[in-house]
């Protein structure tokens, strides 16, 4: 069954003491919500952030991990090591990621084995750029991106796998897609996944949409059929704007 979900993307903000106060304001105010709610802190404050957070309903979820399960990877992050300081979920295929450094299709492929591999839930982002939608391209590059990294996937591993939409054009520059694009391309996802696959795995997966959800649009794009949540940045560096969508389910 799909779930609501509402998950906060930090990126590179908050340093160690910035995430223990945002972290305790959060604690506070989710105490019944009706979505799964998870908050991504930068790597150096997982481990604080997963022992602030012991016995809330909130998850703390990782930004990105390596594809390899050690080794001569100066700088990177593996799944093993995520999961010995209590993470069970990561986001994988950011644009920003994409754009700043060079994640491919291929690439991503294999972070999806590494982390299905270890039990690890994945946060699939894709999404397509100004360009291709000024060109009426957005459904192809999307279908593309999930295709290239996800279909050699077993119907099974979408157990584990939540989509995230995030049109590039809308992501920290205050343009949302319409409520009507939103769905319109989640619609369009479901579909090729019910291609691709079957009606259960299309039906099942919770898709996201991220890039700009505020607190003043994110009751109508969650009230879109197709909708299953957000991946919010800015607006979850702040708990009252972070709640206050959280709380528009
Ligand atoms: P904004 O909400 O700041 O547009 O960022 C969206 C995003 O990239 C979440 O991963």
């Amino acid at each position: 069954m799909r779930k609501n979900i509402v998950a906060g993307n930090w990126k590179m903000n908050n340093d160690l003491s910035q995430t223990e106060t945002l972290l305790t304001a959060i604690k506070q105010q989710t105490q019944t919500t009706n979505a799964e709610v998870m908050v991504a802190p930068t790597f150096v404050n997982l481990y604080p952030a997963v022992n602030t957070l012991k016995e809330s309903n909130v998850e703390v979820i990782a930004q990105n991990m390596h594809f390899a399960a050690n080794g001569a990877y100066t700088g990177e992050i593996s799944a093993t090591m995520l999961k010995s300081v209590g993470i069970e979920t990561v986001i994988l295929g950011h644009s920003e990621r994409r754009a700043y450094f060079n994640e491919t299709d291929e690439l991503l492929a294999k972070k999806v084995d590494a982390a299905l591999e270890n039990g690890i839930r994945i946060i699939f982002c894709f999404g397509e750029e100004l360009a291709d939608r000024k060109a009426n391209n957005q459904e192809t590059i999307v279908k593309s991106q999930i295709a290239n990294a996800l279909f050699h996937l077993e119907a099974s591993a979408f157990n584990n796998i939540i989509l995230a939409y995030e049109p590039v054009w809308a992501i920290g520059t205050g343009e949302t897609a319409s409520p009507e694009q939103a769905q319109d391309m989640h619609q369009f996802i479901r579909q090729t996944l019910e291609d691709k696959y079957n009606s259960e795995v299309a039906n099942n997966v919770s898709i996201l949409y991220g890039g700009s959800v505020k607190p003043a649009n994110a009751k109508e794009i969650f009230s879109k059929p197709d909708v299953d949540g957000g991946l919010i940045g800015g607006a979850s560096l702040k708990a009252d704007d972070f709640f206050a969508i959280v709380n528009a389910f």
